[in-house]
């Protein structure tokens, strides 16, 4: 049974969701690839952390050729993760602290080891088990050019030819993503009834939503017609403006709307949350009409560098436009495919979302100064009203993993573009529980699936526990306070004082929340509720956020 209490009602509206990525979040057999099992029993430490919910990255039976967003199950748990009845003990732990969770769903696309895509491939030209995902003759004399000229996100063509049952080179197959990932044709109701019945699986063993991947895709323009990404623009990016012909094209809204009215159908307030990569937010904010989803990440929040005006911009903006849907806002910093705000923040050049860095890139933040502005960045963040995400491992600090050697890379970015894009792994390394542990306390035999920085070690859970000013310690901080004061609720708009230059403060009833984020040392006064960085003199520095009490 899903948690009851007072936050039932439309919990999700200030809702704190932690994201689980479950190949790196604990390993329980050493395999060193986290697991189910795993997760269950480090639950406890979310508890205490103070989330309210968890969101897991796929957990499906997959070949795992983009980390599980490649299925070739819908309804089963993958061995490297455990089973199903894993999954149960998992929620039913969960549930039993307290915390919801949301599972992530993939409907753009199955995985090319999928039942229906090895049929789809057995089966000829024009049949229906090619009629589910998006076959196309090729162009040229003898079919042997794609059948348009669209580039995958992860880098090369999006089409791949295949060969026919008889040995002759055949038709091709459309991939928004890696070739080990066919797109289905939503267009098609036995499609859409399959995702129906997927959602009610996971419904009934008791998840709380869905975060719903790629939710900007799976219908296409009609005709295909050819178009070229502008190089500047995120690879994953649709707009109003750029008019991509596979990017949020009008009849995805049907889709949700169907979604909507199965998860109502369910008790205990069920959630959608929408991965769209869309600009700008008020062609986002369409995703989260009355009928649709409840939640959208917000993007454009985290594509913001640290600029005081430019935050409080996208803050005003954020709340105003999904406001006038009746939605919430969302506020995300970190994800599996971004490289990890502690980082990110201090890059002295502007990387493309899913490019990541490495070695050789330029502008490599000093790592101290890295989490400092983090921490700063995060505190602001837990003071805004709406949902808020938390990405595994910034409750830590931890910066982007640089310096991964090639041979251990594993995004698929990395491997179709020869290196030229580091892609995601910087943000995937598994956690460090304990300094002192093997793999710090993520493994039992010490196997990792990608190789842990020193640093991590440093940045362990255990090291940070109970230590005055950790990053963990101002985490749950601020997570206990945002509860008690009721920090996330209330959909009105900010109320920001008059500040200098760089500087920005709202308050929330006699709580003042600064963030100096480039501005000349900033007096504040009051009773210090949590801060990302200690007053010196009085002052606030910059780079650093503070909560205080100030009686009216
Ligand atoms: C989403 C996921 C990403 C994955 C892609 C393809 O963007 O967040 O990790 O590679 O979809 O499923």
């Amino acid at each position: 049974m899903a948690p009851t209490d007072a936050r039932d009602q439309e919990w999700w509206r200030s809702s704190v969701i932690y994201q689980i990525y479950p190949r790196s979040f604990a390993d329980s057999n050493g395999t060193g690839v986290g697991d189910l099992r795993g997760i269950t029993a480090r639950l406890d430490s979310l508890a205490d952390l103070g989330v309210d919910a968890i969101w897991l990255s796929p957990f499906y039976r997959s070949p795992q050729r983009d980390a599980g967003y490649d299925v070739s199950d819908f309804r089963d748990v993958d061995p490297l993760f455990g089973t199903l009845e894993d999954f149960d003990a998992m929620v039913a732990r969960a549930h039993e602290l307290g915390l919801r969770v949301v599972a992530d769903i993939v409907p753009n696309h199955s995985s090319s080891d999928h039942p229906w895509f090895q049929a789809a491939l057995a089966a000829a030209p024009g049949s229906p088990e090619r009629a589910r995902y998006m076959f196309r003759d090729g162009k040229g004399e003898n079919g042997e050019l794609p059948p348009n000229n669209w580039e995958s996100v992860f880098g090369g063509p999006m089409w791949t030819r295949v060969t026919e049952a008889d040995g002759t080179p055949g038709q091709w197959y459309l991939h928004i993503f890696d070739s080990s990932q066919p797109d289905f044709n939503w267009e098609l109701e036995e499609v859409r009834a399959e995702f129906d019945d997927v959602l009610r699986f996971w419904l009934d063993r008791g998840v709380d939503g869905f975060r719903v991947d790629v939710a900007h895709g799976l219908i296409k323009a009609d005709g295909l017609p050819d178009f070229v990404q502008a190089d500047d623009e995120a690879s994953m990016g649709g707009g109003a403006a750029t008019q991509s012909p596979y990017w949020a094209q009008d009849g995805v809204h049907e889709v949700w709307r169907r979604w909507r009215r199965i998860v109502d159908e369910y008790d205990g307030d069920r959630i959608l949350a929408a991965e769209a990569w869309v600009y700008p937010l008020d062609f986002m904010a369409n995703w989260v009409r009355p009928d649709e989803m409840h939640q959208t990440f917000n993007f454009g929040y985290m594509e913001t560098g640290w600029d005081a005006a430019a935050l409080r911009a996208v803050i005003d903006d954020s709340i105003a436009t999904f406001g006038a849907v009746g939605a919430p806002s969302t506020w995300v910093l970190s994800n599996h495919d971004m490289i990890r705000h502690a980082t990110r923040l201090s890059l002295g050049e502007d990387t493309p979302q899913g490019h990541g860095v490495g070695p050789e890139t330029p502008g490599l933040p000093d790592i101290d100064e890295g989490i400092r502005r983090a921490r700063a960045a995060s505190l602001l963040m837990l003071s805004l009203p709406g949902g808020a995400y938390l990405y595994q491992g910034e409750e830590l600090g931890l910066p982007e993993a640089v310096d991964i050697p090639g041979h251990a890379r594993q995004d698929p970015t990395w491997h179709r573009t020869e290196g030229e894009r580091y892609g995601r792994d910087g943000c995937r390394v598994p956690l460090p529980w304990e300094a002192d542990g093997p793999a710090y306390g993520f493994s039992p035999t010490g196997d990792a699936w990608l190789p842990q920085p020193e640093i991590y070690g440093v940045l362990a859970r255990d090291a940070q526990l109970g230590t005055e000013g950790s990053t963990l310690e101002m985490y749950r901080a601020a997570l206990r306070l945002r509860h008690e004061l009721g920090l996330g609720t209330g959909a009105g708009a900010v109320t920001w004082d008059e500040t200098p230059e760089g500087v920005l403060a709202h308050r929330v009833g006699d709580v003042h929340i600064v963030a100096n984020v480039s501005g000349e040392p900033f007096p504040v006064e009051g009773e210090v509720l949590v801060s990302s960085h200690a007053l010196e003199d009085g002052m606030l520095p910059k780079d650093a956020t503070i909560w205080v009490r100030v009686p009216e």
